[in-house]
């Protein structure tokens, strides 16, 4: 059931994408792209939410050049900020430049990501990924 009115909306595909989707809404027996689209985006909306408050255990995995004017003091400065939720962290001096750094973060799921992302997002920070799992609890 839809609530108000229908807004039309365009999306650019490229034709293997397109065909793929075009596939998994098949399988799955939907009628039409847009019905499909609204599934979809209704679910990973609840998911998201879904794991918003959960407890994870995650990895924020950077790639940096250290000699990058105050990146190194940056990103102490911030895992200092945040030491209840890092349990551990992993430094290897990749070579003359690089370095790459791998910790472990504990807490609420959105809490992990906004860190993570902080991180991430840091001028000379040249590549990085956020892994998020979980704690074990939930799975016997
Ligand atoms: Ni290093």
């Amino acid at each position: 059931m839809q609530n108000g009115k229908m807004v039309r909306v365009g999306i650019s595909l490229t034709p293997d994408l397109l065909e793929s989707f075009d596939k998994l809404i098949s399988s799955r027996g939907y009628a039409t792209r847009s019905e499909a689209f609204r599934d979809m985006i209704r679910e990973k909306a609840v998911e998201d939410e879904w794991k918003e408050n959960q407890q994870v255990a995650g990895t924020v995995t950077l790639v940096y050049n250290h000699e990058q004017q105050n990146i190194t003091e940056t990103l102490t400065e911030l895992q200092h900020h945040h030491l209840k939720r890092i349990v551990s962290t992993m430094h290897v001096h990749l070579d003359e430049h690089n370095c790459l750094e791998v910790l472990v973060i504990r807490g609420k799921a959105k809490d992990v990501k906004a860190l993570g992302d902080k991180l991430l997002s840091q001028k000379g920070v040249k590549h990085g990924k956020i892994v998020m799992t979980t704690t074990g609890k939930e799975l016997s």
